[in-house]
């Protein structure tokens, strides 16, 4: 049997801009998706996941299932399905498996990329249980396919940086080439802490990146003149962040906020609230995190402000997680 784990993510800054080709600040946070795999005696793959459910299919089927396009996941499930398909058709290793899949992140809150982390640790665990060496380094090839099917056709890949790597990052995709590729640059270990605020408003990451593209597709102008004011905020708060001058990053933060809720229509009321709520409790900084229009906001605090801050946000309405940020990324537990 093997086991891993691998962290969700937030975005310090620069969600959206990234998928178009804007840099973005990633971070990996304490809350983890664990996996685990045991090979069989026979030729099924189950897939057991709290939250999501069961499923399960035999080889000669798998090899069978096409997952071309966003519209062949039709069931929660299938990106892992299509991961394993793919995994085995890529290192010649096969074997009946029985997958087993836990998360502390909460599978109803969207914006911690706990797609991402499931992504991660089942192919950490492939690799370890077939031993195919595979680096972290390298996940981000694995892994991107995936992630633009689940995204709904377009996606920046970028938190497979940090839950494959973990830290904070600094990402940013190039599609000038004949496959995407994504520049990273790892920032380092810090001391920021962060309160994570959950809305429980469920949104769907493949419903709000198509949004933002259609929007896009009819003004590139303006939408562009949007996503390099992200960027330039991105690469000030890399400045601030490497500078460990929370303060500025928050403000940073807030500006980030302000944006993807006025110019890209990606908040959602419950967000800025959650958000009002952790600055009026001394937080430096707060902002929506991931897709958005429902989903999680990520305050910047202090060992002094983090109790406040979390209880601003549950009176506010949100559920609080206390969370580690910048930690170690996919691993064998
Ligand atoms: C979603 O978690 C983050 C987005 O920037 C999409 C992406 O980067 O693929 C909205």
């Amino acid at each position: 049997m093997v086991k891993t784990s691998a962290p969700g993510s937030v975005f310090f800054f620069g969600e959206h801009s990234v998928v178009y080709e804007r840099p973005a600040i990633v971070a990996a946070i304490g809350m983890r998706t664990r996996t685990e795999i045991v090979k069989r005696g026979d030729d099924r793959i189950s897939i057991d996941s709290v939250g999501y459910g069961k499923a399960e299919m035999n080889i000669r089927e798998l090899e069978r299932r096409e997952y071309t396009s966003p519209e062949s996941y039709k069931n929660i499930l299938d990106p892992l399905f299509d991961l394993i398909k793919t995994f085995f058709q890529k290192t010649g290793f096969s074997s009946g498996l029985d997958v087993r899949i836990s998360s502390d992140i909460p599978y109803m809150a969207g914006g911690m990329s706990s797609s991402t982390a499931v992504l991660s640790s089942v192919l950490g665990a492939l690799n370890q249980l077939a031993g195919k060496g595979i680096k972290t380094g390298e996940f981000f090839d694995w892994l991107y396919p995936f992630q633009v099917k689940i995204h709904g056709g377009k996606a920046s890949g970028s938190e497979i940086t940090s839950s494959s790597m973990g830290g904070y990052n600094v990402v940013r995709i190039n599609k000038s080439g004949e496959r995407p590729k994504l520049e990273k640059k790892n920032l380092g270990r810090h001391e920021y802490m962060i309160v994570i605020g959950d809305t429980k408003v469920e949104r769907q990451t493949k419903e709000t990146v198509p949004y933002v593209a259609s929007g896009w597709e009819k003004d590139k102008e303006s939408y562009g003149a949007v996503f390099d004011r992200i960027g330039k905020i991105a690469k000030e708060g890399e400045k601030h962040l490497m500078a460990g001058d929370a303060r500025k990053v928050g403000e940073l933060m807030n500006q980030n906020h302000e944006i993807l809720a006025r110019d890209l229509g990606v908040s959602h009321p419950r967000l800025n609230r959650l958000a009002d709520a952790a600055r009026s409790a001394g937080a430096f900084g707060a902002k929506l995190s991931g897709a958005g229009k429902g989903g999680i906001m990520v305050a910047l605090v202090s060992e002094k402000t983090k109790g406040a801050v979390a209880k601003a946000i549950e009176n506010a309405g949100g559920k609080a997680y206390m969370t580690k940020v910048g930690v170690e990324g996919v691993r064998v537990e």
